[in-house]
C-alpha cells in the first residue's frame, strides 16, 4: 500500500488538506475523487507526519507512521548520536531489535551501519522498510528473540513496555522483547546498546556497563545501557539543548553538604536521575543543603547547559499566612513552584496563597538542614 502510485498520490492530497481538520479534509478528497478507505489512510499518514516533526524535524515529511510507533520512536537528534558513537567504536553491522517504524535503524544507516532490522509486528515492520528504503538496511519481520545473527557485531535493542494501568515504574517484566535476552545481547555480541525507560533503576545496570540519561529541552527522554565494550565512564547524562547535545559524566559521587548560599542550580532531570548531581556540584564549586536533596547552591551564577541557575532572594516562613503576606510584600503574581524533598502540595498552597501582585518569582520548596524550607528566587543566567 505505502508503495502504490494512487497512495503517493493520495498522500499528497491530503497533505495539502490536512491542517483544515479532519471532516473538511475528508469532504475536500472526497470530491477530488479519492475512494473513501484511502482518504481516510492517507490523512491518518499526512497528519502523523505533521505531529512527527517535533521528533524528526523536515525528515518526516517523507517518512510513514504508525501512531503507536511514532510515540514509541527515537526523537532524531538522540538516535544519530547513539548512532555515531557506536559507529565510531568501529561496529560495522549492527542488528535493531524491534526495530518498530525503523527510526533508530534509519540513524545508524545514515551513520554508515548496515543494518538488519527485525520487528514481530507485521503492519510496522512495513512502515519500517518504507523508513529504510534506499539506505544499506533490511528488515525482517519476525521474533528478535529468534533471529539469526551471523554477520552482525553490534545489537541495538528498545523494547516496548507495557504500562500496567498507565503506571510509569520500571518493570523489568513489562518488556518486550524481554530484559534477560536484552541484557544477554551484552555477551552475545561485540557491542550492544539497549535503550530503556529513564525510570531505570541504578541497580539493574549491569557490571562494567555504563548507564546513561538523555534529556531533550528540559523532557527527561530515556535511559541506555552501553555494553562494557562501549562503556567510557560509569554514569552519563547527555542533555540535548536546541538540537546540540553537552555530556556531564562521573561515577556517582555525592556531592559536599554545605549550607545555601546565594544561587541556587536546579539540575536537569538526565543529571540527577544519572546521580550526577555531584560531578555537576564540582563543576560550579556547589554543595547540597541534604544529601538526598538535588539542588546545589553556590556563590556564583553560571550558564550552563545541566541546571537552571537561580538567585536566591529571600528564605519565607514555611507557614501559609506568613509566606502569602512576605510573597504579597514582594509584589508576586505568578509564581513558579518547584518542590525537592517537600511533603507539601503544591497545588492546594498555590490555591492558599491567593496570589495577586505583578512580578513574578520562583519558589523552591525544599529541607535544609533536615527543616522545611522555602526560597523565593529570581531566574538568574
Ligand atoms: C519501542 S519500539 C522500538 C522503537 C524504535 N527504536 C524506534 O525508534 O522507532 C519496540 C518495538 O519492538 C517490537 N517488538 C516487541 N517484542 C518483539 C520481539 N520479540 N521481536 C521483535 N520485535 C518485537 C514492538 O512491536 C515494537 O515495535
Amino acid at each position: 500500500m505505502l508503495d502504490a502510485p494512487e497512495f503517493a498520490a493520495a498522500l499528497v492530497a491530503a497533505e495539502a488538506v490536512v491542517d483544515r481538520g479532519p471532516v473538511a479534509a475528508a469532504t475536500a478528497l472526497r470530491a477530488a475523487g479519492v475512494p473513501p478507505d484511502l482518504a481516510a489512510t492517507a490523512l491518518t499518514q499526512a497528519a502523523l507526519r505533521r505531529a512527527a516533526v517535533g521528533k524528526f524535524g523536515a525528515a518526516a515529511a517523507s517518512m510513514f507512521f504508525t501512531r503507536t510507533g511514532l510515540e514509541q520512536a527515537t526523537r532524531a537528534p538522540v538516535s544519530a548520536a547513539r548512532a555515531r558513537r557506536l559507529a565510531l567504536a568501529g561496529a560495522t553491522r549492527v542488528a535493531d531489535l524491534g526495530c518498530g517504524i525503523g527510526a533508530d535503524s534509519r540513524a545508524f544507516a545514515l551513520a554508515g551501519l548496515s543494518v538488519l532490522a527485525v520487528e514481530a509486528d507485521p503492519e510496522t515492520a512495513i512502515v519500517a522498510a518504507a523508513n529504510l528504503r534506499g539506505l544499506d538496511a533490511s528488515v525482517v519481520t519476525g521474533d528478535a528473540t529468534t533471529a539469526d545473527l551471523t554477520g552482525v557485531d553490534a545489537a541495538f535493542c528498545d523494547p516496548a513496555r507495557r504500562t500496567a494501568g498507565g503506571r510509569r515504574v520500571f518493570s523489568p517484566a513489562a518488556l518486550s522483547p524481554p530484559w534477560d535476552f536484552a541484557v544477554g545481547l551484552f555477551t552475545r555480541l561485540r557491542f550492544a546498546v539497549l535503550k530503556l525507560a529513564p525510570g531505570l533503576p541504578h541497580d539493574l545496570v549491569p557490571p562494567g556497563a555504563e548507564a546513561q540519561w538523555v534529556s531533550v529541552d528540559g523532557d527527561l527522554v530515556e535511559a541506555a545501557l552501553w555494553s562494557p565494550s562501549l562503556a567510557a565512564v560509569p554514569r552519563r547524562a547527555t542533555v540535548f539543548r536546541a538540537g546540540v547535545a553537552h555530556e556531564l559524566t562521573g561515577d556517582a559521587a555525592p556531592a559536599p553538604v554545605g549550607g545555601p548560599r546565594r544561587y541556587v542550580f536546579d539540575p536537569d532531570g538526565a543529571v540527577t536521575r544519572a546521580g550526577l548531581v555531584g560531578a555537576f556540584a564540582e563543576t560550579v564549586d556547589g554543595v547540597v543543603a541534604d544529601p538526598s536533596i538535588g539542588f546545589v547552591y553556590a556563590e556564583k551564577p553560571a550558564g550552563t547547559p545541566f541546571a537552571r541557575c537561580l538567585e536566591v532572594v529571600d528564605e519565607l516562613p514555611v507557614a501559609v499566612k506568613k509566606m502569602r503576606a512576605a510573597l504579597r510584600s514582594y509584589d508576586i503574581g505568578r509564581l513558579e513552584i518547584r518542590k525537592r524533598g517537600s511533603a507539601l502540595d503544591v497545588e492546594k498552597l498555590r490555591h492558599d496563597l491567593r496570589l495577586s501582585g505583578t512580578g513574578d518569582g520562583v519558589l523552591l520548596l525544599t529541607r535544609i538542614a533536615d527543616r522545611p524550607a522555602a526560597l523565593l528566587c529570581r531566574r538568574g543566567e
